[in-house]
């Protein structure tokens, strides 16, 4: 069917987790099967790759893991690969255990480490997963629903003792340089406001949106705080219980809560629809790519594009956010 002279093939996890890396994993181990590409699993990214952590898959040794969070692969964050010489060494390793071309699942750091190989010579395909959303050119990353979910069902949760308690929470999601988690979780969960890096927003207005919510009789107030906003939500509650605002104020942070967790359909199905597509484009010779959901299509971005561009917020979600909060 394809036209390719690979005959192996390595796919690794890098970066932080995301819920929907196995269900990746496992279409590209058996795509390239079915293929007649041999398939080498390198465990602990980055990390596993320099020192030669190697093991070889087959269809069984991704069975069972279509419904488990975090990856059987591992994940690292590697300074070594970093630098010129860690690459060199990384490729050796590639070279010596018959590697020829990787597919590689992680977020923006991650892709960029598979730029370099690309440059050096070793043929790749990115896939994007970080529930962060932060990756240009994709819709969608791996991980991001089933986080939202998470949050979500969290926030409900504080509503509940929000409500009877008469409070303000704040409720800090993950995103440590963009507030896409936190902009979806504001307007699915009726926040009263959300926070995010992208934009500055004075302590003014935070004590004016709580004070006011009180006012109008609201019987809870959630906050909304992306991870990397300038004030973070420990010092806006410090601040907020001193101007005595009317609600007394608690703080929960998410933390790697939103990491964990079984994959949700939609992330299965997307993880699964990437994983096919990475090995058709290795398998086609389109390499250096990342394969990026536009609309309803997976198609290929150069990783060059991928890695010197930024996603921006929606500027439409950022206003229904606030005007729903009412
Ligand atoms: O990039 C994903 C992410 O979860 C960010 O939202 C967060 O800032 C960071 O990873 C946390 O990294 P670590 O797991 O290394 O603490």
């Amino acid at each position: 069917m394809f036209k390719t002279s690979i005959r192996t093939i390595g796919v690794m996890t890098s970066g932080g987790d995301a819920p929907g890396m196995n269900p990746a994993i496992r279409a590209v181990v058996r795509t390239a099967l079915s293929n007649g590409i041999r398939v080498i699993g390198i465990e602990d990214g980055y990390e596993g790759m320099l020192n030669g952590r190697f093991r070889e898959m087959g269809p069984r040794d991704v069975g069972g893991i279509l419904q488990r969070g975090g990856t059987i692969l591992r994940t690292a964050r590697s300074m070594e690969f970093k630098t010129p010489e860690g690459q060199r060494k990384a490729i050796r390793q590639l070279s010596s255990a018959g590697i020829e071309a990787v597919v590689i699942i992680g977020g923006d750091g991650s892709l960029t480490g598979g730029l370099k190989l690309q440059e050096q010579g070793v043929p790749v395909i990115g896939i994007p997963g970080s529930i962060d959303n932060d990756i240009y050119g994709t819709d969608m990353c791996i991980g991001v629903d089933t986080a939202l979910n998470t949050i979500v069902d969290a926030i409900d949760k504080l509503r509940d003792t929000a409500s009877s308690h008469n409070r303000a929470f704040l409720v800090e999601t993950m995103g440590r340089d963009c507030g896409y988690l936190a902009v979806q979780a504001g307007i699915i969960c009726g926040a009263e406001m959300t926070i995010i890096p992208e934009y500055e927003t004075p302590f003014e207005e935070v004590a004016e949106a709580v004070e006011d919510a009180y006012k109008r009789g609201k019987s809870h107030c959630i906050i909304v705080v992306a991870e990397g906003a300038k004030m973070n939500a420990n010092e806006l509650a410090a601040k907020l219980q001193e101007m005595n605002v009317g609600f007394d104020t608690r703080v929960t942070v998410l933390g790697h809560v939103q990491r964990g967790g079984k994959p949700t359909a939609f992330d299965r199905f997307l993880a699964t629809r990437f994983g096919v597509k990475a090995v058709e484009f290795l398998l086609s010779g389109q390499t250096g790519v990342m394969t990026a959901l536009t609309g309803r299509d997976i198609t290929p971005l150069p990783l060059a594009t991928v890695v010197n561009n930024r996603r921006t917020l929606s500027e439409e979600y950022i206003k229904m956010a606030r005007i729903l909060a009412r």
